[in-house]
């Protein structure tokens, strides 16, 4: 009697942009094994694997049922012999000793408590960590020198790794469109980040601002900011401005994911009554973020924004790979109307100096 060859049981697309994820669902225990290969990975700097881990992850998570067996995963995109074996064992065991014995070591802790504070990134946390600095009471303790941004971020630690909450959220929105729509009639305050993906809880609050007429959204942020300020509604904030258009590679020709527009990282004080401080505690801080944008690059600032960052990256790379297309949170060109342009101005350049015959164009219109 022949035993009926197993075959995958899921078909996913390849790109995490072309599929429905939902906040709740069927592999948990394996996403966030491999969420937090993840997370140590990038911890460490080592982006190339920690981008395969979190694409492995984000596959498990649109599966439409549960995974028993490693056989249904054949076939499928994003999950490369190093996730496999971590899917492997916790179908296996419950557990992958490779998660487990990051997940209790020392550096990966200290990792974590340090680029837990706000203002602090892998390369500082690194370096106190070779300087025998491994959480909280040591920095402390430490004559370390902090900037605003990580003093800020030690001071107020502990609220701000409280999740925030959607009726945080939902205050907040109230306080910056109260302070936006009496100082900028017209301009438009938007709630962004994971709160806009229905996420319940989030580590920060991220808004857009903008106005409908193109060039009225300048000023606003000082503005906004000076009001909060006023108010004595912060009690961090950063502002930089917008290099968009003054940046070495110009517009549309992002160097990074980073963008260029206007932004504040803030930490707002919100009082009782507008959250729920902690017990004994009059007001908590809350990380907010604020982004400007000219209502002309409105839609790509909001695409952007949004997130999460896997779907934001593998929307560009989708953009980019399939589409010829690059996506960014300014614009979305066309790569072979850029090449089409560049070749034109090259020619008339070429032309008007009789020096050389024309470029051909590579790339029919
Ligand atoms: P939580 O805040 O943890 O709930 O998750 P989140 O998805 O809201 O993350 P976060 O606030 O860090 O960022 C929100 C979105 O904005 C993410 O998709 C990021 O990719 C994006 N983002 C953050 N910083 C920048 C930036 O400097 N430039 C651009 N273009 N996007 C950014
Ligand atoms: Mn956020
Ligand atoms: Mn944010």
């Amino acid at each position: 009697e022949e035993k009926e060859e197993e075959t995958c049981s899921f078909t996913v697309p390849n790109y995490a942009c072309q599929r429905r994820t939902q906040l709740h669902h069927h592999n948990p225990s394996l996403s966030d094994a491999l969420t937090l290969l993840a997370e140590n990975a990038e911890l460490n700097e080592d982006d190339g694997r920690a981008v395969a881990f979190r694409r492995a992850a984000a596959v498990l998570k649109a599966l439409p049922a549960e995974v028993t067996s490693v056989s249904q995963l054949k076939g499928l995109p994003c999950l490369g012999e190093h996730s496999l074996r971590v899917i492997k064992d916790v179908l296996k065991d419950g557990s992958c000793s490779e998660v487990e014995t990051t997940k209790h070591s020392q550096r990966f802790n200290a990792l974590k408590v340090l680029t837990g504070i706000f203002g602090v990134g892998v390369k500082t946390a690194d370096r106190w960590i070779r300087d025998g600095i491994f959480n909280l009471q040591q920095l402390r303790e430490s004559q370390t020198t902090l900037n605003r941004a990580q003093q800020a971020g030690l001071d107020h630690y502990e609220d701000l790794n409280q999740p925030v909450t959607r009726a945080d959220a939902d205050s907040i929105t109230e306080i910056v469109q109260e302070a936006v729509s009496s100082l900028f009639p017209g301009a438009q305050v938007t709630l962004t980040g994971g709160f806009r993906r229905g996420k319940m809880t989030g580590h920060d609050v991220d808004f857009l601002l903008t106005h409908p007429e193109e060039g009225r959204e300048e000023g606003l942020m000082d503005k906004v900011v000076s009001w909060l300020d006023s108010q004595g509604l912060l009690l961090y904030q950063k502002t930089s401005r917008n290099s968009y258009l003054e940046s070495r590679d110009g517009p549309g020709r992002p160097s990074s994911n980073m963008d260029r527009f206007e932004r504040c990282f803030a930490i707002f004080k919100l009082s009782r009554g507008q959250t729920s401080p902690p017990a004994g505690h009059q007001w908590r801080a809350v990380r907010v973020d604020l982004v400007v944008t000219p209502i002309s690059q409105f839609a790509f600032a909001l695409l952007g924004w949004t997130g999460s960052k896997l779907f934001e990256r593998e929307l560009r790379r989708w953009a980019g790979h399939e589409k010829a297309m690059s996506l960014s949170s300014h614009a979305l060109f066309d790569k072979t109307q850029v090449i089409n342009t560049l070749f034109r101005e090259i020619n008339m350049w070429n032309c008007s100096n009789h020096t050389r015959s024309p470029v051909s164009e590579a790339i029919p219109e």
